[in-house]
């Protein structure tokens, strides 16, 4: 039994990876920007899962969610939460809604370092201690596929800091894994994907029972398959 911290826990992947953990026994901190409008959420197992409050893009929200927790030991952090940005028109070769993009950066690259950062010491005290980010295949050097131009920059910057922190956050026993979810049939993915928001789930968790301090900084596909940078 682990437990476990999930961001964007109130729907898709983030809510299948609540529900799966929960059921096999795991302790969820599942963590969503509004509790009380998390219907889903609110009706898994209160027994093993919990829920907080944690807007990921605001450092006093994610600081308020480490008072609450305190120095609770979690095993595991999966940073899931993320957002795909202005409209693809907005985010293209010669249109950018700059704003935007930084909202993009700040949810689906810098989060991810604060959450690892403030959560730090709660992991240092976990078994087997995971930090894991969802990324995206479309944040990969190698995919030459031009499109929504914030999503994909912001997703390859966070495959980058989350590769360094591997390396630093070796000596504290903490594993730093990244995961391409596949093209799951969620709001961000839309109906017409791929996978359902179970499968993807379902890898995910095989893939992060796998990691281990020994495999620390690798690039997953949702299915256990390595990912190319
Ligand atoms: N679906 C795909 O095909 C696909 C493919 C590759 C990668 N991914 C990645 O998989 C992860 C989960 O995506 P999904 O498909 O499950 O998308 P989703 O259904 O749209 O869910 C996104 C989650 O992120 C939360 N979120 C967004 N901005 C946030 C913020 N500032 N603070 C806290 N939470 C925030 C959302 O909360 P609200 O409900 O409050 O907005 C929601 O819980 C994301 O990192 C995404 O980039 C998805």
């Amino acid at each position: 039994m682990s437990t476990v911290l999930i961001t964007g826990a109130n729907k898709g992947i983030g809510l299948e990876l609540a529900r799966q953990l929960s059921a096999r026994g795991d302790d969820v901190i599942a963590c969503c920007r509004n509790p009380a409008a998390a219907t889903d959420l609110n009706k898994l197992d209160k027994a093993r899962v919990v829920v907080k409050e944690v807007h990921v893009g605001d450092a006093d929200s994610v600081a308020k969610l480490k008072s609450d927790l305190g120095d609770r030991p979690i095993d595991v952090l999966i940073n899931n939460a993320g957002a795909a940005g202005p409209a693809p028109q907005n985010q293209s070769a010669l249109q950018m809604d700059y704003d935007g993009w930084m909202d993009t950066f700040a949810i689906n690259t810098m989060a991810p370092l604060r959450m690892v950062q403030t959560f730090h010491g709660n992991l240092k005290a976990g078994t087997n201690a995971k930090a894991v980010t969802i990324t995206s295949q479309m944040g990969a050097l190698d995919l030459n596929m031009p499109v929504m131009y914030a999503y994909c920059s912001s997703k390859a910057a966070v495959n980058k800091v989350m590769r360094m922190l591997s390396t630093e956050l070796a000596k504290d026993g903490v594993a730093v894994t990244l995961i391409h979810p596949g093209w799951v049939k969620t709001d961000m993915g839309g109906a017409g994907a791929d996978i359902t928001a179970q499968e993807s789930a379902a890898g995910i968790i095989s893939v992060v029972d796998g990691v281990s301090v020994e495999s620390t900084g690798r690039f997953y596909k949702w299915n256990g398959e390595g990912h190319a940078w």
